[in-house]
């Protein structure tokens, strides 16, 4: 968990860079930001074009370039980062940083920094054994430079022995060791309902609506950040699957609640689908042709209640289910009402009025209703609600653990 948290990813010239670029999705998906600076020497192995795609950041890499200069000194590059982490570290760039030598943009970064600085060394077996290399890193670790790995294996230069680069995944563990965000969901199980469903009219006609599944997927992601592993439960959305949930898609609302069934058992279940009330009460196996004049009436039948199927009573019943309430007034009352009604724990409610940009939108204003009351959130990104409704669900499963 690193969410929020300012990653300067030096990359330097070495085979294992390509490890690099795993290492920038993982951050990621952990809540990290990365900005990457490659040295000249990194860029022959990645390139700033597969960096910057999967950072999302502009890469740096050059120290006179004057348009890196204008937009993002290396004083600031330092120094707007929670932490410097330099991989693949090469024997190079340690020699370099131990003398404090600053002759290119990476070096200079790390020698004007005033943040901690963590390096991740490679290199061949010998040149890590060599004398010099050792006193390097020594020199470093007493300045208070953390380093991970190497460990050892086989070696991209065909030796065996110490020098192969630390795994994305124990680099990130060592991160988290050191920031102390070790994750608070971690061997939790989370069930997510997201986006609209369709209910079939004919093979090409459907009943469906306006939801976007981008604050179900939201949430989904947030909780995977936090450690849980997370279960969504989509239906049809433009919306991309998150990183690092297990995502099942489907149609219908009988199809989403068989499919959330199938997810049993979980500690949270968030419904946040826009599932469709109603279906008909027969879909047309061929397309209905138009009778000139005699428009079909359809005749609907009641759909099930996902969220009061998963909050009803019984042994199976996560500790925490939570849902949303669209409303168009009384957004309060009527929410509380139907938490009440629906028997589960948490009620997000929002006005789904005309001009709120709220159903399809990106913000969220949220009237947020328990068994002992409601507080307003101020208008906020999706995103945000995201974020401050799994701190909650955090929050919330610790102290229950803690009972
Ligand atoms: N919900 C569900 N299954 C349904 C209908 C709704 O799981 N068949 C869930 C939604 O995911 C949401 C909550 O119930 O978390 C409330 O949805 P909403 O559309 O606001 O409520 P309805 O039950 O449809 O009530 P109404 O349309 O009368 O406002």
């Amino acid at each position: 968990m690193l969410v929020g948290k300012r990653i300067l990813l030096v990359i330097a010239g070495g085979i294992a860079a390509y490890k690099s670029l795993d290492l920038i999705r993982r951050l990621r998906e952990r809540g990290a930001s990365v900005r990457a600076i490659l040295t000249r020497g990194g860029a022959e192995f990645v390139t700033p074009l597969s960096v910057a795609a999967l950072s999302e950041e502009k890469v740096y890499t050059d120290l006179f370039s004057l348009d890196d200069e204008s937009e993002m000194g290396h004083i600031r590059l330092s120094r707007e980062a929670d932490l410097l982490l330099v991989a693949p570290a090469t024997a190079d760039i340690l020699a370099k940083m131990a003398a404090g030598i600053a002759d290119d943009l990476a070096t200079t970064a790390l020698l004007a920094t005033n943040k901690p600085v963590m390096a991740a060394p490679t290199m061949n077996v010998e040149m890590w054994n060599h004398k010099a290399t050792q006193e390097n890193v020594a020199t470093l670790r007493a300045r208070g430079i953390v380093t991970v790995g190497p460990g050892s294996g086989d070696l991209a230069c065909g030796e065996v022995g110490s020098g192969r680069m630390a795994e994305p995944l124990e680099i990130i563990a060592q991160i988290e060791h050191f920031f102390g965000t070790a994750a608070p969901l971690s061997g939790r199980r989370a069930l997510v309902t997201s986006g609209p469903t369709h209910e079939p009219i004919d093979p090409v006609r459907f009943i469906g609506n306006r939801s976007s599944g981008r604050q179900g997927h939201a949430i989904a992601a947030a909780l995977a950040r936090r450690g849980a592993a997370t279960l969504l439960v989509s239906g049809p959305t433009a919306e991309r699957d998150p990183a690092g949930v297990t995502v099942t898609r489907v149609e219908t609302a009988r199809d989403m609640l068989e499919a959330c069934r199938a997810a049993l058992p979980v500690d949270v279940a968030v419904c946040a689908a826009a599932v469709a009330d109603w279906r008909p009460a027969e879909a047309a196996g061929s397309k209905l042709k138009k009778a000139r004049g005699k428009p079909p009436s359809l005749s609907l039948v009641e759909n099930p209640d996902i969220l009061a199927s998963l909050a009803a009573r019984g042994n199976g019943r996560p500790r925490l289910v939570i849902g949303f309430a669209a409303e168009t007034e009384k957004v309060a009352e009527n929410a509380k009402a139907k938490r009440a009604r629906k028997g589960c724990d948490w009620m997000l409610a929002n006005d789904v009025s005309t001009g709120t940009d709220t159903f399809g939108g990106d913000s969220n204003t949220i009237e947020f209703v328990t068994e002992t009351g409601s507080e307003g959130w101020p208008r906020m990104t999706k995103q945000e609600v995201a974020e401050r409704l799994a701190d909650r669900i955090a929050a919330n499963l610790r102290a229950g653990a803690a009972e």
